[in-house]
């Protein structure tokens, strides 16, 4: 029988992918868990599963990894698609890469996921499997057109253990949460407070703002209040402190890869925290034109990277552009979280661009006169237009 490698996390999708996998197409089915960090029940969970049904499973930790080559790319470039910072679509090449390696190492001949055909996932994890394995790639719940009441009641049928109490699809990595599904799919509910588990609402945040200090080097964040930490430290620690100040929510109509518009809230207080300290240390030491260009790198960027095209070459010249430009974005940020909002307080940096004599009102070096003529024939071309307009 061939062997399958199914990318299992232990909900509906996937645990109906197994009996599919076996009964439909009759392969043998392997599965495994790439942790990018979910919650601990999300690897124990199919790891248990799988084990019961006397599958061969493999849990394979890429946290580290993710934050060091994922998310601190998506810092540098401040990857936000449509008003969020992208999580979900950094961790689905990741995840189908790790897929791949462990298929060519078990000698599987095709590769599965349980994703629907409505929704971005297939698009990423299939465009880096067929980029960079033979395998075949099976796509039950997609193949078979399953709705998820289909699925529920195949589930019954065959004895697979229903994932319990969960309402909404939801994914979560290191980088975001993501909750969709069930009532918030009209678009005029309000988001349940019971939906969220990484921020705290706003009313229930602390009295008492707090103030943080973030170390830059090189465009990657590395202190917290000046003590060093690691990668996964520092997003950890910045989720916790952000979330508990009701920071990250976000809600909004997302244009989905097919052009699907879909209702989807998200809570990223770490990656809202680390972007908005990292963009106002770029405005001490970018100049207008990197900062206007890094605009539209970072628009580019965020889109390759929601459409599940990590693997194009334009991402990775970009993020040589980047890392040049990254080179002296280093320094501290000091920010207030106060009930859902963060104020910069303060940035410093060697590489500073800000000429505090120069601006200064009591400076006479600069010689104000020098200026007149540059400020004289500034808007030339709206002059002549207006000119025109009153001639016509
Ligand atoms: N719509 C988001 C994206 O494509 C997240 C989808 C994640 N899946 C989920 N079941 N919540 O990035």
């Amino acid at each position: 029988m061939e062997k399958v490698v199914l990318a299992f996390s232990g909900g509906l999708d996937t645990s109906v992918c197994i009996k599919l996998l076996e009964e439909e197409y009759d392969k043998k089915v392997i599965t495994a868990c790439v942790d990018v960090g979910q919650p601990e029940d999300e690897i124990t969970r199919p790891a248990k599963l799988s084990t019961e049904m006397g599958l061969e499973h493999y849990t394979i930790d890429a946290k580290e990894e993710f934050a060091r080559e994922f998310i601190f790319r998506a810092i540098k470039a401040n990857a936000v698609y449509e008003g969020y910072p992208l999580s979900t679509a950094l961790a689905r090449p990741l995840i189908a890469i790790k897929i791949v390696e462990l298929a060519e190492k078990v000698g599987a001949t095709a590769i599965a996921h349980g994703c629907t055909g409505k929704g971005n996932d297939q698009f990423r994890f299939e465009s880096i499997i067929r980029s960079y394995s033979d395998s075949d790639v099976i796509a039950p719940i997609r193949d078979l057109n399953l709705t998820r009441s289909e699925e529920i009641a195949y589930a019954k049928s065959h004895g697979i253990p229903l994932p319990s109490d969960k309402l909404y699809s939801i994914d979560e990595n290191l980088w975001g949460r993501s909750i969709e599904g069930d009532i918030l799919e009209d678009p005029m509910v309000e988001t349940p407070e019971k939906a969220f588990s990484w921020t705290c609402s706003t009313e229930d945040a602390p009295d008492k703002p707090e103030i943080i200090e973030i170390s830059f080097e090189e465009g990657v964040p590395t202190e917290i209040n000046g003590e060093l930490m690691g990668p996964l430290d520092i997003i950890q620690e910045c989720n916790k402190v952000a979330g508990m100040h009701g920071i990250g929510r976000i809600d909004i109509m997302e244009d989905r890869i097919i052009g699907l518009k879909s209702r989807e809230n998200y809570e990223t207080p770490g990656a809202c925290l680390l972007i908005a300290a990292h963009r106002a240390l770029e405005q001490l030491v970018l100049t207008r034109e990197e900062i206007k260009f890094s605009e539209i790198v970072s628009l580019t960027y965020s889109e390759l990277v929601y459409n599940g095209l990590w693997h194009e070459p334009l991402r990775d010249d970009l993020d040589q552009l980047i890392d040049n430009m990254q080179g002296r974005v280093c320094g501290n940020v000091r920010l207030k979280l106060h009930k859902g909002s963060i104020r910069i307080l303060g940035r410093k940096s060697p590489f500073s661009l800000y000429q505090e004599e120069a601006v200064s009102f009591e400076d006479k070096e600069m010689d104000q006169r020098e200026i007149a003529g540059m400020v004289k024939n500034y808007g030339i071309q709206a002059a002549c237009y207006q000119d025109v307009c009153r001639r016509k």
